[in-house]
């Protein structure tokens, strides 16, 4: 099956938009606030450079060496044992499990443009009782934006790599770009920016333990859109002449940029009006609308901006968690792209009415399993297990079972020997073990 290529600015734009989410600017900011700022952001810069670069560029040479996706590509790959590691391209489907809970949050996202329109919340009690309402009670509203995302979603994979992903990516991007530079001039002049600053950079490491590492681990996953075979579903669309090293730096830059940059908006805005950073998801959708309220007119500006460049990076990153298995369903099963695209959207669109179902009152008992809803398990289990799961399985494919001349070849033009040698032993020797160490904690979080 011939696929169709992007453009390699086409690439980067797509890749970045995908690793560009909600993780950026609704979840990192939270989880460093949960987690006491500095410390928490150093171990996941740390991580992001450490692990998640060097991974991020064997997850690109396995698409890009593949040219199919991702079960496809693993199996090319490993002709030997090609019924056991194809089972590694099932990490595909992670993406579509995550999008079930990502596209109620753009939904939310949706909402939240239009109470920025009409009328902000006017402190945060206000603001807390509307979004607990909205979870607790929005069934229909809830419904409807999260029909909307999963529309708007759908149609631009059904649109396919060309017309769809890449045109999205080359309008969006750097428009959320632009508005979070603008918000982020802005908040410079503000007096609360160098409490910002402080909150950031200046770690606390009483503040770091197990649970910490494994949340900044996995958060860096997430984030990178790694473990997951968006990634390396795109790269099966890659340009031949690439480098890969420097296309994954440049995604995990401007992914790290635009997360520093969201959280020192975000904290600017919430210590210049005397509020808390440690909200937890809340954030954005509590504090942050009663600070634009209190900023006035100005205020109802950034905030239609701000939902506005939060939607957007939503929907590009949810474009990427549908393509894996739209295109693993047409390059197995010979579907055509509109029916993959609805099997798959209809799969993640019935089980995100359940996840935000367990949110609300009525069903969240029927739908919250121990010590966690059905909304949150999803959370957890993708992006804590998963995600490091596919992570270590992408790294021991391509640091143990691809043979080492054909991983080198794949990268003749992306490194040199030394880079090579530095990579190749990061990726055998240093990812596996910090990734086992990491779901190692994980049992010790589950029992
Ligand atoms: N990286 C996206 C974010 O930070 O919101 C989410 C995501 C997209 C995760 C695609 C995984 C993925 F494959």
């Amino acid at each position: 099956m011939k696929i169709a290529r992007f453009s390699r600015l086409g690439f980067i734009l797509a890749a970045a938009g995908s690793a560009v989410g909600l993780g950026n600017i609704w979840k990192f900011p939270y989880i460093a606030g949960e987690n006491g700022g500095g410390a928490f952001v150093i171990v996941y810069l740390i991580t992001v450079f450490g692990i998640g670069f060097s991974v991020m560029i064997a997850e690109m040479l396995i698409g890009y060496m593949g040219r199919i996706d991702s079960v496809g590509s693993f199996e090319k790959l490993a002709p030997q044992n090609k019924s056991t590691w194809k089972l590694a391209g099932f990490i595909g489907f992670t993406g579509i499990m995550i999008l079930t809970f990502y596209s109620v949050v753009i939904g939310w996202i949706f909402h939240y443009i239009s109470v920025a329109l009409v009328s902000l919340p006017s402190s945060v009690e206000e603001a807390e009782y509307s979004f607990t309402q909205l979870l607790q009670t929005g069934i229909g509203t809830q419904i409807f934006y999260h029909t909307l995302a999963f529309l708007t979603t759908t149609i631009i994979v059904i649109k396919g790599i060309k017309s769809g992903i890449e045109k999205m990516n080359y309008i969006l991007m750097p428009t959320l770009i632009m508005i979070l530079g603008g918000m982020f001039i802005y908040a410079t002049t503000l007096d609360g920016f160098s409490q910002a600053l402080d909150f950031m950079f200046n770690p606390d490491w009483s503040k770091i333990n197990s649970e910490t590492l494994v949340t900044a681990v996995g958060h860096a996953f997430f984030t990178l859109s790694l473990g997951m075979a968006s990634i390396l579903t795109y790269s099966a669309s890659l340009p031949k002449k690439i480098n890969l090293t420097r296309t994954s730096l440049i995604i995990v830059g401007l992914d790290t940029g635009i997360a520093i940059i969201a959280g020192l908006i975000l904290f600017t805005f919430l210590f210049q009006y005397g509020e808390e950073p440690s909200k937890g998801p809340g954030l954005v959708f509590i504090s942050l609308p009663a600070v634009f309220y209190e900023m006035g007119s100005m205020g109802t500006l950034l905030a239609v901006l701000f939902f506005i460049s939060l939607a957007f990076a939503g929907l590009t990153s949810a474009v990427s968690l549908l393509e894996p298995m739209v295109q693993y369903l047409i390059d197995r099963y010979k579907y055509t792209r509109l029916s993959a695209s609805l099997l798959a959207g209809g799969f993640f669109y019935i089980i995100g009415i359940l996840a935000l179902l367990a949110n609300t009152k009525e069903y969240s008992e029927l739908l919250t399993f121990g010590s966690r809803n059905l909304f949150d398990w999803i959370d957890f289990i993708t992006a804590s297990v998963l995600l490091p799961l596919g992570g270590l399985l992408i790294s021991i494919f391509i640091g143990y079972v691809v043979p080492k001349e054909q991983v080198r070849a794949g990268l003749k033009s992306s490194m040199n020997d030394i880079g090579f040698g530095v990579w190749y032993f990061v990726l055998r020797y240093l990812v596996p073990p910090a990734l086992i160490v990491v779901m190692l904690n994980l049992l010790n979080i589950f029992v």
